[in-house]
């Protein structure tokens, strides 16, 4: 496993200020936002010399001549009040670039304990078309889990599916009322079950918000879809037959959405597969007093001493016997930990549950329902909005189908690829492929580089263009490296060692080094933004050195063999982020 060149950086700086006597931790070292004065920059001079009374500058020449001993800088300075700025030899960059290149994981393991995660995301529901809504839940969920794996996390991916509740009572009671004969009314049904569902999925798309229309204007709507729901929830043969339909056309529609974006879950679970462990949490919590009856209903009170804003109590059931959303999460807890014994749990859903999660988070702490070690997380986010800055709706107010969003990206990156002049260039069958490679590209690259917590606005001519901070400028850097690299196999010209025979070499090198601070700061912060912008910092030294630089046209061999190789290695360190971030990138543009 290497270890990232600024660990040893501040591990060699520190040995020298615990040379001159001073604590290393003062040796701090990071990359400098000025590369005329050096590549790295250790501020710790400033700070030892005020814990000791002394002149920072003095440190700073002490520190600074024990560094010249190491001989692996080819330039040590001393600027301002002590900053002490470094560029390294040659030979230790390149020896570091050469172990970073032999390393499949580019030095990022050396920061992270292998751990065992559930990332619930995604989190579709049974009868509604995944909308705009799912869409972050979907990307950034998926970005985090292959980023876990990258680390070598071991890593569980929970749909989590909408599927019982209320709505399933709703869905019923208005196919029941357009279908009174179907057979899964009679309550003596028992099967057979029709191979065939009696609703398709556009059909389920257009009862439900029939049914939750009706269930506000009739009462007696309303009060029969409770006591489906209870039925359904207790067992009643017909009405899970029919469930099970409903469950399954969604399901199968989910996935091809999910397929459209990449996603990849290990299970396929829901609110229902909590339904048979729901009585024996609700008698546990009762029998250990966790529990509390309040207005008939039983509820897990939630606040704590010194809670700034008001926190109401988790309702667990209600007077009528229904289970609510923050029920089956906590269920869902109590069989998560019982069957995998997860060192985290992470949520990656809309920032406006939080509620609902910090209720569920401290019922579960205070009902012990998880080990005290296993980590809780409510990743938020912000809403996808409209150019008016609100959330974005359907031109009638209506709410964006996911599947309508990829569409319109790849209609839009259809629409650029042309422009640019590839349609003559490849067969249809490609240029379609390549479309729709931009066009979800565009879309994940622009919401993965937001910070997650903020909203931002949707606008697929800004995230399909090729230049500036997208995902097809970083889609293409890629694809002219590869298509560099598949020149140089044709020409049979070969790769060898490494040279530093120019500074966009050596910044290029540089670029490369810095991911693992980029895929720790990530990873802690869950936070993909931080990788978008290495892997735009990587393209755009890649270009500097492309355009500074001649690889194939180089006519010394050596250093056209070091180009190449050089070349090699970004595209494995590119194409490696881009498939964290979920972005494919194809064989030729
Ligand atoms: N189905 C929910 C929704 O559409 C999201 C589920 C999130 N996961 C969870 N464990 N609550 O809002």
């Amino acid at each position: 496993m290497t270890t990232s060149l600024l660990t040893q950086l501040s591990h060699i700086v520190g040995q020298a200020f615990g040379a001159v006597g001073i604590d290393p931790s003062f040796g701090t070292t990071f990359p400098s936002q000025r590369r005329d004065l050096g590549q790295f920059q250790c501020n710790g001079a400033l700070a030892a010399a005020k814990q000791a009374g002394r002149n920072p500058r003095d440190i700073g020449a002490e520190v600074m001549a024990e560094l010249e001993k190491s001989g692996l800088f080819s330039e040590i300075t001393l600027a301002g009040p002590g900053f002490i700025n470094m560029r390294l030899t040659d030979d230790f960059l390149l020896g570091h670039i050469s172990d970073l290149a032999e390393d499949p994981h580019f030095g990022c393991r050396s920061f992270h304990t292998p751990q065992k995660v559930i990332l619930d995301y995604g989190g579709p529901n049974v009868a509604k078309a995944m909308h705009v809504g799912h869409l972050r839940a979907t990307i950034i969920g998926e970005s985090l889990r292959r980023l876990r794996v990258f680390l070598g996390d071991e890593v569980i991916s929970d749909v989590h599916f909408g599927d019982w509740g209320l709505p399933m009572g709703l869905l019923i009671k208005e196919i029941e009322r357009r279908n009174p004969d179907l057979p899964y009314f009679d309550e003596k049904f028992a099967g057979p079950y029709p191979d065939t569902s009696p609703v398709t999925v556009e059909e389920l798309q257009e009862i439900y918000p029939a049914a939750s229309a009706r269930s506000k204007e009739d009462p007696a709507f309303l009060e029969a879809a409770r006591l489906a729901t209870f039925d359904l929830q207790k067992g009643r043969p017909g009405y899970r037959a029919l469930w099970q339909h409903m469950r399954d056309i969604s399901i199968a529609e989910t996935r091809t959405d999910f397929d459209l974006l990449g996603a990849q879950f290990t299970e396929w679970k829901g609110e229902a597969d909590t339904n048979d462990h729901i009585p024996v949490m609700l008698a546990r919590l009762k029998a250990e007093g966790y529990s509390e009856m309040s207005e008939g209903a039983i509820v897990v009170n939630v606040a704590e001493e010194g809670d700034k804003k008001e926190m109401p109590p988790l309702i667990l059931e209600k007077s009528d016997g229904a289970v609510m959303y923050g029920t089956t999460d906590l269920a869902t807890i109590e069989i998560r930990s019982e069957l995998h014994d997860p060192d985290s749990i992470l949520y990656v859903v809309d920032a406006r549950q939080s509620l609902h999660f910090e209720q569920v988070f401290r019922a579960a702490r205070k009902c012990h329902s998880l080990k005290p070690a296993c980590h809780l997380e409510h990743i938020g986010f912000g809403t996808v909005n409209g150019r008016d800055g609100k959330p974005l709706k359907t031109r009638d107010g209506g709410v964006v189908r996911l599947r309508s969003l990829i569409e319109d990206a790849v209609d839009e990156a259809r629409k650029v690829v042309r422009d640019t002049g590839m349609a003559e260039r490849f067969e249809p069958a490609e240029l379609d492929d390549i479309a729709t490679k931009v066009g979800i590209a565009a879309i994940k690259f622009a919401d993965l580089s937001n910070q997650r917590m903020s909203n931002y606005i949707f606008d697929l001519e800004r995230f399909t263009k090729f230049e500036g901070r997208t995902g097809p400028y970083q889609m293409y850097a890629a694809v002219r490296i590869k298509s560099m690299l598949r020149k140089a196999a044709e020409q049979k010209l070969v790769d060898g060692r490494l040279m530093a025979t120019h500074d966009a070499e050596r910044n290029l090198m540089l670029a490369l080094a810095a991911l693992p601070e980029a895929v720790a700061g990530a990873s802690e912060k869950n936070a993909p933004n931080i990788l978008c912008d290495h892997v735009y910092s990587l393209s755009q030294e890649f270009n500097a050195f492309y355009h500074e630089c001649p690889v194939l046209g180089e006519a010394n061999a050596d250093i056209r063999a070091s180009r190449l190789r050089l070349c090699a290695i970004t595209l494995r360190q590119m194409e490696q982020i881009l498939f964290v971030l979920g972005i494919d990138v194809p064989e030729r543009m």
